[in-house]
């Protein structure tokens, strides 16, 4: 279909996006920080971080938007409506990834926005509130917690004083990052009013793919709980010292993965709990350890049992310290509660997909998402797509460009039946 037949239909229904034209700036995007087995290493506030960034927002202006950052480096592309005076649809996600990341996770909602605004510039779609694209900093949260930092800043979550004091584990600011990297943006973090906002996302798990479904309507995400957990006992010699009067501290981090795998198991089979960082010292063959720092991941979709889990892992952290001498310090460093999207929005995704003819169902998110954060000042919504295997903040992430595409045209639709639409004159 040419873009001519595009206008002529006026309301944009019969528009659709070009899959071949979104899968393309996602293979570009992914050769920044691509990794020998296919994935990506972009983390949060790096040099390949301001490489992407720079890559996007050059898209994003090229598309005509104008770019605002604000002062956690959220990036808003905005393209104008009819309208000006009324918030925007917005849409985006983040381009930050894991060590170990893969092509899709973040970068396709952000890409797939990018893919809506050119397609209406196409068909010379004048939309009568303003539209966007926002990319939101360190969603990740795996070099600097907390988790979906620049849209926990915007949301008024977390202050924007708390999170530029934020370091890595080389002692390394948030703040200090972002500056070097050039995106501490002046524009203040927040209170920018949304009309909606929508995020297109791999679905990270099996059950589209297991159910040979196309499009998951996103009606809310699972809660979580970030912990960090110390352990002190003392080094010594791996050889005199007698088993008996050891104080090994990797002997308590060890035995918590257990015990925490198996709390998640007894809130199964909805309950999650990971550990997934583990820093051991000195960290030498021939010394016990005297101390070890590991983090805790907990999730659930009801606030009430990832309380109890709460206690559980509070409990079992002190039964092991005592049982083998150590002293556990263990600190809740990240919270949100389980959230429920906005059921105008998750009904504009459906109804997009129905229209579009595209099988679909109502899931619920285990992973994190800027939308959870967002959407507590302003209405929001998420479109799922599969991913391979349901593997993902894995190297080998994969997900068909039809399904990228079919997503993605879920997503303009959305963002037209919300955002209004009309011809250009
Ligand atoms: C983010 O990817 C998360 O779900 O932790
Ligand atoms: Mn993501
Ligand atoms: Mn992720």
């Amino acid at each position: 279909m040419t873009s001519g037949d595009h206008a002529s239909f006026g309301t944009g229904a019969s528009l659709r996006v070009r899959g071949e034209r979104l899968w393309q700036s996602l293979m570009d995007l992914a050769r920044i920080g691509a990794t020998p087995r296919g994935g990506v290493r972009r983390l949060a506030l790096t040099d390949l971080d301001r490489q992407g960034r720079d890559l996007v927002v050059g898209w994003l202006r090229a598309a005509g938007a104008s770019v605002e950052i604000d002062r956690a480096g959220n990036v808003f592309a905005l393209r104008g409506g009819r309208n000006a005076a009324l918030p925007p649809v917005l849409t985006g996600s983040h381009i930050d990834t894991q060590p170990s990341g893969g092509k899709f996770d973040g970068n396709y909602g952000v890409l797939a926005g990018l893919e809506v605004l050119r397609t209406l510039n196409d068909a010379g779609i004048v939309t009568d509130k303003p539209t966007g694209v926002a990319i939101w900093t360190n969603e990740e949260g795996s070099r600097f917690v907390p988790t979906m930092s620049g849209s926990g800043a915007f949301a008024g979550v977390f202050s924007l004083d708390y999170l530029l004091a934020q370091r890595d584990v080389d002692g390394i600011a948030f703040g200090e990052a972002l500056q070097r990297i050039g995106y501490a943006g002046s524009v203040p973090i927040g209170g920018r009013p949304l009309d909606a906002y929508f995020e297109a996302h791999i679905e990270q798990g099996p059950v589209l793919e297991r159910e040979d479904i196309t499009i998951g309507v996103v009606t809310g995400a699972l809660g979580q709980r970030w912990y960090d957990c110390v352990w002190n006992g003392q080094d010594a010699h791996a050889g005199p010292t007698p088993m008996e009067t050891r104080r090994d501290a990797l002997r308590g981090a060890s035995r918590l993965v257990e015990a925490v795998n198996a709390v998640a198991l007894r809130y199964g089979p909805v309950g999650r709990a990971t550990v997934g960082f583990m820093q051991v010292s000195p960290n030498s063959r021939n010394v016990v350890p005297g101390r070890v720092a590991m983090s805790v991941d907990m999730r659930h979709p009801d606030d009430n049992a990832l309380e109890s889990m709460d206690r559980e892992l509070r409990d079992v952290a002190h039964a092991i310290a005592q049982d083998l001498r150590l002293e556990c310090a263990l600190r809740q460093v990240d919270r949100f509660e389980a959230s429920r999207f906005d059921s105008g929005c998750v009904d504009a995704v459906r109804t997009a997909a129905r229209n579009l003819g595209l099988s679909n169902r109502d899931i619920v998110s285990g992973a994190a998402h800027d939308a959870i954060y967002v959407g507590r000042v302003a209405p929001a919504a998420m479109i799922f797509v599969p991913c391979k295997d349901g593997i993902s903040h894995n190297e080998i992430e994969d997900a068909r460009p039809e399904h990228l595409e079919a997503g993605a045209n879920v997503l303009l639709q959305a963002i037209l039946a919300r955002a209004g639409a009309s011809r250009s004159p």
